[in-house]
């Protein structure tokens, strides 16, 4: 992968408009791109690897604070064995081949989700990309891997349960920030704009907590074929919207 060849290493390059700080995106629709051409699935995601990288080189350039990748859901494990292996395989191969590249454009490498239960080497493969990438400014890249929203909710009650158990807290000091505190998303910023490719028009257990007020954009390109320009159309639409939190729109001004 060669990202940001003609922008140093981690700057942005001259940007048309805003870009929102931290982007996620539900990357589906692999399967049906390989049974279109009437490939098996693993070669939809083989693909799906290419446009993970040009997005990322993309992301960096146009000056994204974060990028949020769902990579592999709690669910997936539900898939035939040669898919999930597969997809396990994807990963070692891109923290291998991509990480050193990464680390030169002063990417930040990110894991959310359960670590538990993943293969061993697969665990010691992400905490090396977390560990070397640590201290880069650039783009934040956080790759959701065996990454479930519900049961990050249901972690991060628990271990407020055990402190309230343990005396260190109170049930009165459970409020949203101490519940963000305990997420694997703890100190990053919530998600502005959340992408889901392929048509599909659902969540899926992504970010449920954190997307409470971000805006969705649902892109009918599948992920193969998703690219620079359908990224930066999601963009355009992102900075087409009128974010109100709850509130009233400046359009509409205050009465
Ligand atoms: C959804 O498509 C995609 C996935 C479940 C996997 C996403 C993985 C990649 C893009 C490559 C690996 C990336 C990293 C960072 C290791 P689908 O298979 O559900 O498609 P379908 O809905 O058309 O069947």
């Amino acid at each position: 992968m060669t990202m940001a060849s003609e922008a140093p290493a981690g700057t942005a390059v001259a940007d048309k408009g805003d870009v929102p700080r931290h982007v996620a995106i539900i990357m589906d629709g692999n399967g049906r791109w390989a049974q279109a051409r009437g490939l098996p699935r693993t070669e939809g995601h083989r693909k799906g690897m290419e446009a993970v990288r040009r997005i990322i080189r993309h992301a960096s350039r146009r000056g994204i604070g974060q990028l949020t990748l769902y990579s592999f859901s709690s669910e997936n494990w539900r898939r035939p064995a040669e898919e999930v292996g597969f997809l396990m395989g994807l990963l070692r191969f891109f923290i291998r081949r991509d990480l050193a590249e990464l680390h030169a454009e002063n990417v930040r490498v990110r894991v959310i989700g359960e670590r538990e239960g993943l293969p061993s080497d697969i665990a010691a493969l992400l905490d090396e990309a977390e560990v070397l990438t640590r201290a880069n400014t650039g783009l934040t890249l956080a790759i959701a891997f065996n990454y479930g929203g519900r049961q990050e909710i249901v972690g991060a009650v628990r271990a407020l349960a055990e402190k309230v158990a343990r005396g260190e807290i109170g049930p009165d000091d459970i409020d949203a920030e101490a519940i963000d505190a305990e997420l694997h998303t703890a100190a990053m910023p919530e998600p502005d704009l959340v992408i889901r490719t392929s048509g599909e028009k659902r969540l899926s257990n992504f970010l449920l907590w954190q997307a409470a007020y971000s805006e969705l954009v649902f892109s009918p390109v599948l992920w193969p074929d998703f690219d620079e320009a359908s990224f930066d159309g999601a963009i355009e639409e992102y900075n087409a919207r009128e974010r109100r939190y709850g509130g009233v729109g400046a359009r509409q001004g205050v009465r």
